[in-house]
């Protein structure tokens, strides 16, 4: 028999030489983010030329190094797709107020329709209220109390990025949805909660698991999805999955070695999956694809507003 179809999103899998055994396929979020990127700057063009490109203004608070790589691929994504883009920089000592004072003056800018303030802020500066100063036709974070209820609701609005993003990779593969099984590790606003609820409007049933779950693997093993977010390596290993699942890792940390790395132990976990499973890598998978939507919501906001 020859090897698995390459599924539409352009994953491979992997025949190891050594041992014989075929591997699961890869979800490409690079070569899935070209794809979308394209019609994203082929949209862009469009607003740009009825007078307005998409716009799109990053704010960041303080020198966290990790969010000062974060908001500079962003501002150069929207570059490079033809939308606009500011990045404000400022201090950590930033008073709140004039904070809250420059996102006023953004709501009320026609050249501006998105409108993110990277997380995590100072100390000083509460999340909640600075979410909450952002126009909600502006919040293409989809972190603010109106996004989650129209999300939570089934009302089309902007959706979170991250879990946005994963939906799309596990389109990719052809997988039906509906019916299916996905296990969601972690329960933040940013990625668990509005991932587990995507799933479920896409007819998924869903099991959400967080740091108060006995035994994790129980519900693993019975997934067809798995999505871990939970900010730790080795969340998911190979004992943990059922053969032909998909696994969607959103993690992002650092091995002994310095390395990036997911929540999944990820050789191992492809091997466990074999040919009929589907598992992104890190880096090169969830990481561009949240960026990707965060493109796709600038310009559904633009096109909103235009
Ligand atoms: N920090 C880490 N991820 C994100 C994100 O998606 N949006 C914002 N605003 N801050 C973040």
């Amino acid at each position: 028999m020859g090897s698995p179809e390459p599924p539409p999103g352009g994953g491979s899998s992997q025949f190891d030489e050594k041992d014989g055994r075929v591997t699961a396929q890869l979800i490409d979020g690079l070569a899935l983010s070209r794809q979308i990127r394209a019609e994203v700057g082929a949209r862009a063009a469009a607003l740009a030329a009825r007078g307005r490109p998409p716009g799109l203004a990053v704010i960041l608070v303080g020198d966290d190094p990790a969010s000062a790589v974060y908001v500079r691929n962003k501002v150069k994504a929207c570059h490079e797709h033809g939308l606009h883009s500011v990045l404000e920089q400022y201090d950590a000592t930033l008073p709140q107020a004039t904070l809250l004072e420059r996102i006023a003056a953004l709501n009320a800018d026609p050249a501006i329709h998105g409108i993110l303030v990277q997380m995590p802020l100072p100390r000083h500066i509460d999340p909640q209220q600075v979410i909450a100063a952002i126009a909600a036709h502006k919040d293409v974070d989809g972190f603010s109390v109106l996004s989650a209820g129209e999300l939570m609701t089934g009302l089309p609005g902007l959706r979170p990025a991250t879990p946005y993003g994963c939906m799309k990779m596990i389109e990719s593969t052809g997988r039906a949805i509906p019916g299916r099984h996905a296990v969601v590790i972690g329960r933040s606003n940013t990625v668990g909660k509005p991932m587990a609820l995507l799933l479920l409007q896409a007819n998924a049933t869903v099991t959400v698991c967080h740091s108060a779950t006995p035994d994790l693997a129980v519900h693993t093993r019975q997934a067809d999805i798995v999505v871990a977010a939970v900010g730790r390596r080795n969340t998911l290993t190979a004992g943990m999955v059922k053969p032909g699942a998909i696994v969607i890792d959103v993690g992002m940390n650092r091995n002994d070695a310095g390395k990036l790395c997911g929540d999944v132990d990820f050789d191992a976990v492809r091997e466990a999956l074999g040919p009929a499973g589907f598992i992104t890598p890190v880096p090169g998978g969830v990481g561009p694809m949240t960026i990707t939507m965060l493109l796709v919501n600038t310009l559904q906001a633009a096109e909103t507003q235009a």
